[in-house]
């Protein structure tokens, strides 16, 4: 039915035009001109092949001679081989597509290809511009147009092989010759023009040049697919073409186009060209060079380095690679090699007396890798990267791409690791879909213009297109956009990966580094990891799984402090060392506000008392909200400190009243292991609490009911954070 009604149509209109309109997509023969396999070659290839376009390329292994690819003119190279090929073929039935690739992709098939070359009614059909390059005083010549775009452009032209061995068989030009300028007089030649028969595609029918003309261009999701649109002629271009100074715009779009791209699964690379490594044994595994670079004061690097120790991946195919220019941070650098180190298979470590800055502490870490010919990878990551997924490496590599980035964020931030987009002078720019890639609306493996903080790179470029040893250096940029700036100037595409979760950033700013431990000072800065740190692991579970017990009446025993935090406030106490606080002692006492006195720190001696209203308030008020209905708490204290009791200087405290609403009285160290005796009796109740456990909180009203007292502590230190909230 539908058969008879097309050959009826066809009928009607013209007979000879629907007999063109069968041609057989067998007929259509794509050239291009490669001499280098660039990553926007394989993706024109990829693209080519998910359409099943049939690809001559030419040049293949030919010095390229045509000019500078990036920018015009240039490119009578590619005529000298088209023609050269096309004196070869015979077969005059065919169709011919002669289309430049590294910065060109298809967004549409051969059928919707020749349907629309067919009716563009010639025998050659040009892509169009809006701008008229190299020569503009050629302007005039150009026939005018009803609407679109009136100027040829050289990218792409599809025709009768007849024809197009016309249109070339005068060539005589130079490799770095203008091929544009070549087609342009031909075209402008109306004699010529009208014998071989050519036409340019104004309104992108076939053709979509993105030289100025992004404004026009818009991408239209659809049933989970994508395709780019032309909005001013209302068209939907089969191939699209990043000339100019849009091969960004081009790799942006690549990511969506062809339409292999889906909402839920989007990944434009992952469907073939995948590095297992789940074949291999370990010892097989690629050498990996993991470079860490520590140039500014930081939180939580001890915490970095057991996560570098946790990383999946045989050691003995690792080596390491450190270049830390922080004094400040060798003690943890040495802490770790010391007991770690030799588990690698190589550790070269660059200390702060080098005096190396950030520029030269990379370039000379990837020159280690580039001179090292077993390094098969440079794994680069700075010490703020908190890598929380152990998988990252193997993740990476087998993404198989030559620059790859995990994506990791700054926590309750839009900041990540990756550029979507660059602005006209190279700097950050939003691209379209950022927000939704950072927030995991849109998930895959992303070509972008910027990457930074931790990515991986395949170190054959560095022995291949980026030999340059100063790889971080470029005009006056800081080193991660110079970077970025000399791989894309290579053609080297960059990716970042949001297909797992990875990790995320940590603040360096208002870093304090007057502590033992300044880690504890980041409750504020760095929330998400403090807690990881310091607060303990059953914590979340006290309310919800019953953590809680009841030692005593209206006394509440719930795990709050991990180990860690326990040992450093301790620490912390020691390093301060001045135990019962100094001169206001007398004072306090007299102030009724301790009716006992104890030998002890308060916070405010080390500077820890808005840290730690800050964590009673996060942590501690919860809990007393939930355990004593209807009392809301603003987690106030006036007075909180650590007190240490030893056999033979303070072992105990007698009975008293605490001068607050409620108390919390959190064990830092461990009985039977650090200390013996100790613990809390409630003589209202003949209570006690006579084994304390490391990291937990007592939490119990402090006026009235709960007179108490301070068990002796018969051997060792017994240390414990005293807290009177609301007094
Ligand atoms: C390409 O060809 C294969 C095999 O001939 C076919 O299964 C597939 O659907 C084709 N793809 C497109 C996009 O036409
Ligand atoms: C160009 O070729 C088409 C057929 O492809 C033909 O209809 C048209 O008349 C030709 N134009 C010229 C100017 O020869
Ligand atoms: C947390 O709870 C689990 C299950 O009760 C227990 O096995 C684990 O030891 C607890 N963690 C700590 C640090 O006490």
């Amino acid at each position: 039915m539908r058969l008879w009604s097309s050959l009826l149509f066809c009928a009607l209109l013209h007979l000879v035009q629907c007999d063109e309109q069968r041609i057989r997509e067998e007929r259509l023969l794509v050239v291009t001109v490669a001499t280098k396999e660039t990553d926007g070659f394989a993706r024109f290839m990829r693209s080519a092949k998910h359409f099943n376009y049939t690809v001559k390329v030419l040049g293949r292994g030919e010095k390229w001679t045509g000019g500078d690819y990036m920018s015009a003119p240039g490119g009578g190279q590619k005529v000298r081989l088209l023609k050269a090929a096309l004196d070869d073929m015979k077969d005059e039935d065919k169709i011919i597509l002669f289309i430049d690739s590294f910065d060109v992709i298809f967004a549409s098939g051969p059928k919707e290809l020749l349907k629309k070359f067919q009716q563009a009614r010639h025998k050659v059909v040009f892509s169009s511009e809006s701008l008229i390059w190299p020569d503009r005083h050629l302007q005039d010549k150009h026939p005018h147009v009803r609407e679109g775009n009136r100027f040829l452009g050289s990218g792409a032209f599809i025709g009768h092989l007849a024809n197009i061995k016309e249109m070339v068989s005068d060539w005589t030009g130079e490799d770095d010759d203008s091929d544009q300028l070549f087609f342009t007089n031909i075209f402008t030649d109306p004699a010529k023009r009208k014998s071989i028969n050519i036409t340019i595609d104004s309104k992108c029918r076939l053709f979509q040049n993105l030289h100025g003309a992004l404004d026009e261009v818009v991408l239209k999701f659809e049933d989970g697919r994508v395709r780019a649109r032309n909005v001013l002629y209302d068209t939907l271009p089969v191939a699209v073409h990043g000339n100019g100074p849009t091969k960004l715009q081009v790799n942006y779009l690549g990511n969506y186009i062809p339409n292999t791209w889906t909402f839920e699964t989007g990944c434009t690379v992952c469907e073939e060209g995948l590095r297992s490594l789940a074949a291999l044994k370990e010892s097989e595994y690629p050498l990996v060079m993991v470079g860490v670079f520590i140039q500014q004061p930081t939180p939580f690097v001890a915490v970095f380095f057991e996560r570098l120790l946790k990383l999946q991946y045989p050691k003995n195919r690792l080596k390491l690679f450190i270049s830390n220019q922080e004094a400040h941070h060798e003690p943890q650098v040495h802490a770790f090699l010391q007991d770690h180190g030799s588990l690698y298979q190589d550790v070269k470590l660059i200390g702060p007396e080098e005096q190396l800055k950030e520029a030269a502490s990379r370039n000379l870490g990837f020159d280690m890798c580039r001179k090292d010919e077993d390094c098969d990878y440079f794994f680069s990551l700075d010490i703020e990267v908190v890598l929380k997924n152990e998988n990252t490496l193997k993740i990476l590599i087998e993404q198989n791409l030559p620059v790859v980035a995990p994506m990791i964020t700054r926590v309750g931030r839009l900041w990540s690791n990756f550029w979507g987009a660059l602005s006209a002078d190279g700097y950050y720019a939003r691209s379209e879909d950022y927000v939704d890639i950072v927030q995991g609306r849109r998930v895959g493996v992303w070509n972008v213009p910027y990457v930074s903080s931790v990515y991986l790179l395949r170190a054959s470029l560095l022995r291949s297109d980026l030999p340059d040893v100063e790889l971080f250096n470029a005009h006056n940029l800081d080193p991660d956009m110079a970077f970025c700036h000399n791989v894309r100037s290579k053609g080297i595409f960059m990716y970042v990966a949001n297909t797992h979760s990875f990790g995320r950033i940590l603040s360096t700013e208002n870093y304090q580094m007057n502590h033992l431990h300044n880690d504890l000072w980041q409750i504020f800065e760095n929330p998400v990891d403090w807690e990881e740190r310091y607060i303990h692991e059953n914590y979340s579970h006290i309310l919800k799984d019953k953590l809680m017990e009841t030692p005593c009446p209206d006394v509440y025993w719930f795990p709050v402090f991990s180990d860690v935090a326990c040992n450093h406030i301790v620490e912390e106490m020691e390093n301060f060392g001045e135990w019962s606080g100094g001169g206001n002692r007398d004072e306090r006492i007299q102030g009724g506000y301790e009716n006992v006195p104890t030998i002890d720190i308060h916070m405010n001696q080390v500077n820890y008392e808005k840290e730690w209203q800050k964590f009673l308030l996060e942590y501690i008020a919860p809990v007393t909200e939930k355990m004593f209905p209807g009392y809301y708490t603003r987690a106030q204290f006036d007075l909180a400190f650590v007190v240490r009791y030893k056999p033979d200087e303070q072992p105990a405290l007698r009975p008293h009243h605490d001068a607050s609403t409620f108390t919390i009285n959190i064990a830092l160290n461990q009985v039977g292991l650090d200390f013996q005796g100790g613990g809390c009796r409630f003589l209202r109740y003949d209570c006690s609490i006579t084994s304390p456990r490391k990291g937990w909180a007592l939490m119990h009203p402090g006026r009235l009911t709960h007179y108490h007292e301070g068990l002796p502590t018969t051997a060792g230190v017994r240390y414990i954070a005293v807290s009177f909230v609301d007094p």
